[in-house]
């Protein structure tokens, strides 16, 4: 295989862009992006300018994908479309439109040969360990072991970082030419005792949980696993309050919009944010509607943390700031603004489209967990020029044979943003 050239990176998918942003912070450099999305990338361009480097195009549209990457970089990342694997979707998996995108990633990879970067990194929702009762995880994994990586995978949370619940697996390959410092790989000989097994069960759970465990277990690669050693976040991150905006200047509701979320509240959320008007308590929180028993309920969030954030399609998806202050109880949609904090970028450009901003961040990935994975995981490797350390020839597990997206069961979708 060619060799890779220094700390670049292919973003696919790659929405606003802050996995650039994440991996820009540490001298990674993006070469290629891609993302079918003009609203997105709009968002991206206010950011990083147009290098010229941003394909705005399908990425099953594989020879325009290939041919506008050059060289080999060193890294790959792809956090495709989550909608048919979120648990508030319909549940298709891989046999929907969005997600099986991942496989016109897949084909992109397969069809740049020797140019195909030693590194991938993958993102999405947890709801990809569950989907088809974890076989797409396997033909996702299986896919990439085709094309000669080594996998491993974990789960972060945002909240671990910032104060928004958003937990997401993040799967990592690297080709099996490769000696990845620091990481253990699964031992092939049977041996009870296996330090890749180990170092999995050792795992703070919120890292390495029981499920993912079980289905890394249970799919047996041609390539291997292997597993670094990510720790999770010892500090707390700050709570929602330090985030939301309190000042008179912000786009309150009137008096009949609060009152009316008030009754859409449970008996006990209402109980509590009343007791602390009456008690004239400081509190900020955020609240999403959603259907309870044919009912829309104002669902409270009192623990600090927002709700994830979501794209703003339909009104129960646009998250809702609660505020109790000075005896007085106010409420207004989350801004873009804020929307940009609980992603770790407060400072991120916004465009003039309120809409617009939302659907970009609500589709994000959160900047300071993918910053935590380039710490402990990629930036190291590349530090280690892993690119250059061939793994010896007794140490080679056997070579997969690249098989195809087709094969995989991927087939070619209609995108839909
Ligand atoms: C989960 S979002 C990725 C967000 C991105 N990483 C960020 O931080 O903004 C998935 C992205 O896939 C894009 N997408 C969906 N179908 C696509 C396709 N066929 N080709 C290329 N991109 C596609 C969507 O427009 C969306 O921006």
């Amino acid at each position: 295989m060619g060799e890779a050239a220094g700390k670049t990176f292919c973003e696919f998918f790659a929405g606003i862009g802050l996995v650039r942003e994440a991996l820009g912070a540490s001298g990674w450099s993006c070469v290629y992006a891609n993302d079918v999305d003009p609203k997105k990338q709009a968002l991206y361009l206010g950011r990083f300018d147009d290098e010229g480097h941003f394909h705005l195009g399908d990425v099953w549209e594989t020879p325009e994908v290939v041919s506008r990457i050059e060289g080999r970089p060193l890294l790959a990342t792809a956090s495709f479309p989550c909608v048919d694997l979120s648990l508030a979707g319909h549940g298709r998996g891989f046999e929907g439109t969005h997600s099986s995108t991942f496989f016109g990633f897949v084909r992109a990879m397969e069809k740049l040969g020797e140019r195909r970067p030693p590194l991938v990194l993958l993102e999405n929702v947890t709801g990809f360990l569950t989907s088809a009762g974890g076989k797409d995880f396997e033909a996702a994994a299986r896919a990439l072991a085709g094309l000669g990586y080594r996998l491993d995978a974990f789960t972060l949370d945002a909240a671990m970082f910032v104060p928004q619940s958003r937990p997401r697996v993040f799967v990592v390959g690297v080709h099996q030419d490769l000696d990845p410092p620091g990481a253990l790989p699964r031992s092939s000989s049977g041996w009870i005792v296996d330090p890749w097994a180990e170092r999995l069960e050792a795992a703070d759970r919120r890292i390495r949980p029981r499920r993912l465990i079980d289905l890394m277990r249970s799919i047996d690669l041609p390539t291997g696993w292997i597993a670094f050693d990510v720790p999770a976040p010892s500090v707390a991150p700050p709570g929602v309050a330090t985030l939301i905006d309190r000042d008179d200047a912000q786009a309150w509701w009137d008096e009949a919009a609060v009152s009316k979320h008030r009754d859409m509240m449970h008996d006990r959320h209402r109980e509590r944010v009343d007791a602390m008007v009456a008690a004239g308590a400081t509190f900020v929180g955020t609240i999403y509607r959603r259907k309870r028993d044919g009912r829309t309920r104002a669902e409270v969030r009192f623990d600090g943390v927002a709700g994830c954030l979501r794209t703003p399609r339909g009104g129960s998806a646009k998250q809702i700031v609660i505020v109790v202050e000075d005896g007085r109880l106010r409420m207004r949609w989350m801004s873009p603004r804020e929307y940009a904090r609980l992603q770790g970028v407060p400072d991120f450009p916004l465009v003039a489209n309120a809409i617009q901003n939302l659907f970009g961040f609500g589709d994000a990935v959160c900047v300071p967990a993918v910053q935590w994975i380039d710490r402990h995981v990629l930036s190291p490797m590349a530090s280690a020029g892993v690119a250059e350390a061939r793994r010896t020839p007794g140490g080679r597990q056997p070579d997969a044979r690249a098989a195809s997206a087709d094969d995989a069961g991927g087939q070619r979708q209609e995108h839909v943003a």
